[in-house]
């Protein structure tokens, strides 16, 4: 008997270490600042936002990236639901504040659990998608 609740105690005990870990992990993911080189905030999107480019940053948005960050970027994909984190809103001021390079170098190195475009995706391909976001910026 004696043994029985001591068990128990232990048991509630390593539950609540567990869940302090995973409440503090799930905190800091959160709150970490996504700090980009400022070399890279300065690049330059090689491609002008023309119809060419627009064609070929929806092509590409549609097969990498809707699945997570929906059709207008709201962040409400299919998947999005499934995952640890919030999905980034591509509509938002916080986003489309940004300079081109500066959501080049996130897309490119991707952090969990949002995937690293450079990866699969090829410069110009990247460069189109950032001009295909442009287009999801609320206009008032
Ligand atoms: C598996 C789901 C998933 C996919 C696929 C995905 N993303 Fe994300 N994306 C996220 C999540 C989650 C975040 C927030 C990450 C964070 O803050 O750590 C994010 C963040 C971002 C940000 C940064 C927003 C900010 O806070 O500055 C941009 C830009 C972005 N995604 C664009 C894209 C583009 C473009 C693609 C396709 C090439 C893509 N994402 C594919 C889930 C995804």
């Amino acid at each position: 008997m004696k043994i029985n609740i001591r068990k128990r105690i232990i048991v509630k005990s390593t539950l609540m270490v567990f869940a302090f870990f995973y409440a503090t992990l799930t905190f800091a993911q959160h709150s970490t600042p996504w700090n980009v080189p400022e070399a890279a905030k300065l690049k330059k999107n090689p491609y002008p936002s023309e119809e060419f480019s627009l064609d070929r940053g929806k092509k590409s948005y549609k097969l990498d990236c809707i699945r997570c960050h929906g059709a207008g970027g709201k962040g409400d994909g299919t998947s999005s639901g499934k995952l640890e984190k919030t999905v980034a809103d591509l509509s938002s001021d916080l986003v489309q504040n940004q300079s081109d390079g500066e959501l080049y170098w996130k897309i490119s190195e991707g952090r969990k659990p949002m995937p690293i475009a450079k990866r699969t995706l090829t410069d110009d391909q990247r460069w189109d998608i950032i001009n295909y976001i442009r287009t999801f910026k609320k206009t008032q």
